[in-house]
């Protein structure tokens, strides 16, 4: 197993103490998220239900006899874990490596404290290096690369990925991301972009970050 492997689950092994009997969690998508939901079985209790940022975190969850609930049906969530591509120290992250950025975004909004679980590769200064998703209605795409090509980035559709909204992902290089609540509105006012994977506006509450000899340290806002 990886180092990096480790790290995830040491920081899964972290988060289970934010989960409380009794309460909806909100649960993002990743490999992080994976090593999260394999833990589930560990808990002295059995989850209520799950707020599912993705049909990948859904399967898993089901699988373990854990009922998946709809938005409609809740007003809020006390607690919603993720991972992330790039956090920050002000815990403004970069998602949707996994594609699944919308969804994330939607069941973070519903949550009154979001935890950031990530291995210590993940946190940088700027936020930029990893290519920021942007998702799409499809006949928008070129529209949306010609746009980000003159905001400076190098833009390019995601091949062979379709989200679980039936939309297309646009990855961006090279933006240096100084001013990440900025950017984040700006790009989202872009004809065609259902949104993109920075998380500034609404980041981390709490990181949980695990190091190198698996120690796990808690960062908060
Ligand atoms: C998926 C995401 C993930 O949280 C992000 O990509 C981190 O994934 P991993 O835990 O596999 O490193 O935003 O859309």
């Amino acid at each position: 197993m990886t180092l990096q492997q480790k790290q995830k689950e040491a920081v899964a092994q972290a988060a289970l103490t934010y989960i409380q009997p009794n309460q909806i969690l909100g649960l993002g998508t990743g490999s992080t998220v994976d090593c999260l939901i394999a833990l589930f079985p560990t808990l002295p209790f059995k989850i209520k239900g799950v707020a599912s940022s993705s049909e990948r975190s859904s399967k898993q969850v089901e699988a373990l006899g854990i009922p998946v609930v709809n938005l409609e049906d809740i007003t809020s969530i006390d607690t919603y874990i993720d991972g992330a591509d790039e956090i920050n120290h002000h815990l403004a992250m970069i998602k949707g490596g996994g594609g699944a950025l919308t969804r994330e975004k939607i069941v973070a909004a519903h949550a009154k404290q979001f935890v950031c679980i990530a291995d210590e590769s993940k946190l940088v200064e700027t936020l930029g290096k990893f290519p920021l998703p942007i998702e799409v209605i499809p006949m928008a795409a070129h529209y949306v690369i010609r746009k980000m090509e003159q905001m400076g980035g190098k833009a390019q559709i995601r091949e062979g990925f379709i989200t679980d909204n039936h939309n297309l992902i646009v990855d961006v290089e090279g933006l240096k991301i100084t001013s990440p609540i900025q950017l984040e509105a700006s790009i989202n006012q872009i004809t065609g972009v259902v949104t993109n994977g920075l998380f500034a506006a609404r980041g981390a509450d709490i990181l949980l970050l695990a190091d190198q000899n698996l120690q796990v340290r808690t960062l908060r806002k």
